[in-house]
């Protein structure tokens, strides 16, 4: 079976109905194979000035050939400005981060990644732009209001409390992320700990912990608080190859257990090799978008960015079409 989306006017997704979700009647209609008309489902939605922002996507939906894989942004950001003083650190930004997606983040130090995960905490209220998730604008929101409704992130330096145990740690994720209640919490920690293979650390002090197993207790003490989303930070930082492997098989199966994810990585192996999409910042601005492959070939980002590495981080057996 086919399956064709057809755009059938440019409808802002902030003008009336759910913002970010056009339906079949007001923005893009789903059609499978002859002429039979499918019932309006969500589907990817159209910016105004910006209709082919998701063009990657209608490819690999359409390739599946299944209509119920018709992709549904979670996350969505439209042009997100931050400044810092009279320094804009972002610059417009607009993607969309679809449900079960792993969605990479790269640039140069400095490109503003940090900033824009910032921002789309509530730690930073950008000065311009919005923040949808799941439905919900999320702009001005309060950063424990956004955790509680699901979206969560790692940092790129480890912060843990140093004196409680793995545990204990992850208790207080699952506390901030607003189980109330302890007994339920108690065990939403441990099915976490459990799922990340935690378990034999659970009563060590996390201060003793080695590097790849505390960031292994940054995993799960995002996880813990519910999310259905995870912004990771350079979340390999300071590994080996090999515990990069193990990291890398642990977000596939936090990916696998329904959970979306923004990985934003330095180790271009691990990020070329995980993200089924990629979205590229410099001095603020994104400047490419596509799959790896894409965006390692987009003389932009080689200009930009990868210049002289691109054949050393790219090889085909490392780099998603
Ligand atoms: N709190 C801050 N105050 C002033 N400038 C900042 C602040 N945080 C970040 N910046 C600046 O914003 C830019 C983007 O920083 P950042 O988001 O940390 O980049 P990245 O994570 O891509 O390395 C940098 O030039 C940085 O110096
Ligand atoms: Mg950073």
């Amino acid at each position: 079976m086919s399956v064709d989306i057809q755009p059938q006017s440019e409808v802002s997704p902030f003008e009336g109905g759910q913002p970010g979700v056009s339906e079949a009647k007001s923005g893009l209609a789903v059609r499978s194979g002859g002429d039979t008309w499918l019932p309006p489902v969500p589907v990817v939605l159209q910016y105004v000035n910006e209709p082919l922002l998701f063009a990657p996507l209608y490819d690999r939906c359409i390739d599946s050939g299944a209509v119920g894989d018709v992709c549904v942004p979670i996350l969505e950001c439209h042009k997100v400005s931050m400044s810092f003083g009279a320094f804009s650190a972002i610059r417009e930004v607009s993607f969309a981060l679809n449900g079960g997606e792993i969605l990479g983040m790269i640039g140069p130090n400095g490109a503003g990644k940090t900033t824009l995960f910032n921002c789309i905490i509530g730690v930073h209220h950008p000065w311009g732009g919005r923040i949808i998730f799941n439905g919900a604008d999320i702009t001005a929101m309060k950063p424990h209001k956004i955790c509680r409704l699901g979206l969560a992130k790692t940092s790129q330096i480890m912060e843990h409390f140093r004196t409680m145990t793995v545990f204990e740690n992850v208790l207080v994720g699952a506390l901030h992320g607003g189980q109330m209640n302890m007994r339920p919490a108690r065990e939403q920690a441990a099915q976490v700990i459990e799922f990340l293979g935690l378990k034999d650390e659970s009563d060590k002090l996390s201060a003793s912990l080695s590097v790849p197993a505390r960031r292994r207790l940054e995993l799960a003490r995002a996880l813990a608080t519910g999310a259905k989303v995870l912004l990771l930070d350079e979340n390999m930082a300071g590994l080996n190859p090999h515990e990069i492997d193990g990291a890398l098989a642990l977000l596939q199966k936090i990916r696998d257990s329904g959970c979306s994810l923004i990985v934003v990585e330095h180790i271009m192996r691990a990020v070329m090799g995980i993200s089924d999409r990629i979205i590229v910042l410099n001095y603020g601005a994104k400047i490419a978008e596509g799959t790896p492959r894409e965006v390692a070939e987009n003389p932009q980002v080689i200009e930009a960015y990868l210049g002289e590495r691109r054949q050393s981080i790219c090889t085909p057996t490392v780099c998603r079409e």
